[in-house]
């Protein structure tokens, strides 16, 4: 059977190292039919704000696999990066990055059987970029964490540790923190957990599991985690075998599968058949897989470790004294297809069964108890508290406490004055827990609020399944 996929060249030193990859598959006979299409700073260039033309998009409707070089983001053209529209357009919300030490290649981890996969949740989190200034020197992100989202990509991560023969499964969050979003993730993985009871589960907190990567890489096998920390351990796992050079990734939908390299267009040495195209050639052997190709994945992988790791054959970012070149290695690749290497253990690959994940239901037991104004205002906290009490008086509503970046500052706590800035959340409160409100009330009282002060953002306080749907303050009783 033929495989279609789409190949975008990228920018920079794109087009070598795609070459590199499509040589090298071609070279196993292996039949695929390369649907070469556009994207990044051309399309820019040509006034086309996406960078991402209607051509592209349709090919990679058509053939659901991409396989691409970086994409640069110009400044100065498009405003959103060809990458991220790419990943959001086609909600490849699985970024997967196995960091596996590549023998041969000296680092100060070398020697520690490195093999683990980080999976990051690639749609959700802060990466939304849904941000606001509040007042003109008060910014906003929302953090936004789904139940539907979680459990997607921590399935996912179950999937794919039965998928590739692995034992354990680590989910990384900052849940004793932010306890809501984050709180989601891991109570969301332990449910999932519960459903692979092969697997061994895991809680760690992020910046834990960033010292354990350093200190103990090798007790890893599947980390799975929210998108943010994802992008950042994620790198640090790169660091961990060898860098840039040698570091692939997969970015997994339920239709399509973007496969690519975790570095950039490396302007500083496009250009000059230097770059090392090992990452790129490792991402190939991920779409391999995900074709089903596992006879080719594992030729491939192992003439690439052939040549790494016994033939020693580096280009300059791994030594820096080398003149070997792009084109130069990709031949030695393919001259050592066939070869087979007996320091990596080929593992038992299984075709990896993506999870059906429907909405939760929303049928849960409500109750809306109050909501939080913010204020952008000069006064103290002193002034204000009194200033919105009062207003409150008439009202169904009690001001329960003010904040400042998440302190209780009124009423004080213990006389101690917080440093603060012109931006204030004030917490209202029903006086009779028993009455129910109306958005009339909450729009009256907020009204006259208005009448005084400068509103800029609402939230409703709600109790779902008779819990708080919100957080305190921090010092709030
Ligand atoms: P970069 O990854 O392009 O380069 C960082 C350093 O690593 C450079 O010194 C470069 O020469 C070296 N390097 C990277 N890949 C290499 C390889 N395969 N072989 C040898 N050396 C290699 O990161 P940078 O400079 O921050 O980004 C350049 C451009 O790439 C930017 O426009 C950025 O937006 C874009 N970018 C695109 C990505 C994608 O398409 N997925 C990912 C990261 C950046």
């Amino acid at each position: 059977m033929t495989h279609s996929v789409t190949l975008i060249e990228g920018d920079g030193i794109g087009p070598e190292v795609v070459e590199a990859a499509r040589r090298i598959i071609d070279a196993t006979g292996l039949p695929i039919h390369w649907d070469v299409c556009e994207a990044g700073a051309k399309v820019f260039k040509q006034g086309l704000a996406t960078g991402v033309p209607p051509e592209t998009i349709e090919s990679i409707k058509q053939t659901k696999v991409v396989l691409k070089g970086p994409l640069e983001t110009p400044v100065g053209y498009g405003e959103k990066s060809a990458n991220v529209t790419l990943r959001a357009l086609f909600e490849t919300y699985a970024n997967t990055r196995p960091v596996r030490q590549i023998p041969g290649i000296q680092t100060p981890f070398s020697g520690r059987s490195i093999d683990f996969v980080i999976v990051r949740e690639n749609i959700e989190d802060l990466y939304a970029g849904i941000e606001y200034l509040q007042t003109p020197s008060v910014a906003e992100a929302l953090k936004l964490i789904t139940r539907k989202g979680s459990e997607k990509i921590i399935r996912f991560a179950f999937e794919l540790a039965r998928a590739e023969g692995r034992h354990k499964v680590h989910c990384a969050t900052k849940a004793n923190i932010l306890k809501l979003t984050e709180g989601l993730f891991k109570k969301t993985f332990e449910d999932i957990s519960k459903e692979y009871p092969d697997i061994e589960a895991h809680h760690i907190i992020i910046d834990n599991c960033a010292h354990q990567l350093v200190v103990r890489p090798e007790d890893f096998d599947v980390i799975v985690t929210t998108n943010l920390h994802g992008d950042i351990i994620s790198d640090l796992g790169s660091g961990l075998v060898g860098g840039l050079g040698v570091a692939p990734a997969a970015n997994i939908g339920d239709e399509v599968a973007i496969f690519e390299a975790v570095h950039g267009s490396a302007p500083d040495i496009a250009g000059k058949n230097m770059v090392n195209p090992t990452a790129l050639l490792f991402s190939s052997v991920l779409m391999l897989r995900h074709l089903k190709e596992f006879e080719t994945a594992e030729r491939i992988e192992q003439s690439l470790l052939y040549t790494l790791g016994v033939q020693k054959a580096f280009l300059k970012d791994l030594d820096k004294n080398s003149t070997l070149t792009t084109t130069a290695f990709t031949d030695l690749v393919i001259q050592n297809l066939g070869k087979k290497t007996d320091f990596w253990p080929i593992r038992p690959y299984k075709p990896l069964r993506l999870p059906l994940v429907q909405n939760p239901s929303e049928d849960v037991p409500r109750k809306e108890v109050g909501f939080d104004l913010y204020i952008e205002s000069s006064l103290s906290s002193e002034k204000l508290g009194k200033s919105l009490g009062t207003i409150a008086l008439p009202s169904p509503f009690e001001l329960k406490m003010i904040s400042n970046r998440g302190v209780q500052v009124y009423p004080a706590i213990g006389g101690i004055r917080p440093d603060t800035v012109d931006h204030w959340r004030a917490r209202f409160f029903l006086k009779d827990k028993n009455t129910t409100i109306t958005d009339k009330d909450i729009f009256d009282l907020t009204a006259q609020i208005a009448l005084h002060h400068q509103w800029m953002h609402l939230e409703k306080l709600n109790e779902f399944n008779h819990a708080p749907a919100f957080t305190k303050a921090q010092g709030e009783e």
